[in-house]
């Protein structure tokens, strides 16, 4: 019987894939727990998404974390997710590390408490020679933000006069952003049956293919992840062409 994974074709993977990790409250709920039982047991399936990844060679995956408006929740469920946080990399740390990982965090993690900031920055730093994948972690992150900051940068610079106002383009301002280094978002994923992007890479995911699943995060798979690879080869990216231009060739 064939699986999941062998309908995809090696030859067509996205470079950048990006999830949204969404619905382990309403998880938790169904099953008269608190909303943190969701968050202890999401572990599994962050695993299966990086897993999943790692096996058909997707050189970019970022992980939505922890966004700037979910600060707001509750201390206690915002504490429980930073120290889930902290425990999850002391374990993880070398797992990454042997899978040739590289971890990147992107976000204002000035608001991170310093531990948890400073365990990051040290696999970060483990990891940083690693060619066999890149992790990113949206972590304290929102788009809007990013945004804003990459503009005040920019003027500033103008201000200086380092550059111009015509040395302003799209590379200068990418140039600018959190995911400076990394290509465009080629697939969003968002489970938990939302149709929204929740302040989530506005930028990068300007010709980004889309997909929202109905199941909640901890239920995420291996074979979920597979079945969004296919569906997503099945897509035609135009960025404004014809299907008949891109047939031809142009
Ligand atoms: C996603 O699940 C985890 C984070 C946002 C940190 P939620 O906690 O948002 O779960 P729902 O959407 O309330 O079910
Ligand atoms: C988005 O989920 C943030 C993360 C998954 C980290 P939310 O649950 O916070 O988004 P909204 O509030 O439903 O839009
Ligand atoms: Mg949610």
């Amino acid at each position: 019987m064939s699986s999941v994974k062998d309908k995809i074709d090696l030859n067509h993977i996205p470079k950048h894939v990006a999830i949204i990790m969404d619905g382990n409250g309403r998880w938790a709920k169904s099953r008269g727990e608190e909303r943190t039982f969701g968050h202890k047991n999401a572990i599994s399936a962050v695993r299966n998404a990086i897993n999943a990844c790692n096996e058909i060679h997707i050189p970019y995956l970022t992980l939505y974390t922890f966004s700037s408006e979910n600060w707001s929740r509750p201390d206690e469920e915002v504490s429980t997710l930073m120290n889930l946080l902290s425990e999850t990399l002391i374990l993880e740390a070398e797992e990454i590390f042997t899978k040739g990982l590289r971890l990147h965090i992107i976000g204002d993690i000035e608001k991170l408490p310093a531990l948890v900031r400073d365990q990051l920055m040290h696999v970060a730093d483990l990891t940083k020679d690693n060619t066999g994948g890149n992790l990113i972690l949206a972590l304290s992150y929102g788009s809007r933000q990013e945004i804003l900051q990459a503009v005040k940068r920019i003027s500033t610079k103008v201000k200086n006069g380092e550059i111009t106002e015509e040395d302003i383009d799209e590379k200068l301002f990418e140039d600018h952003l959190y995911t400076r280094d990394f290509p465009p978002v080629d697939l969003m994923i968002r489970t938990s049956g939302e149709v929204r992007i929740s302040n989530f890479l506005l930028w990068q995911m300007a010709y980004a293919e889309m997909q929202f699943l109905d199941i909640l995060w901890p239920d995420f798979t291996k074979d979920s992840f597979f079945q969004c690879i296919v569906d997503y080869q099945c897509k035609e990216r135009r960025y404004g062409k014809t299907s008949e231009q891109l047939g031809s060739g142009l």
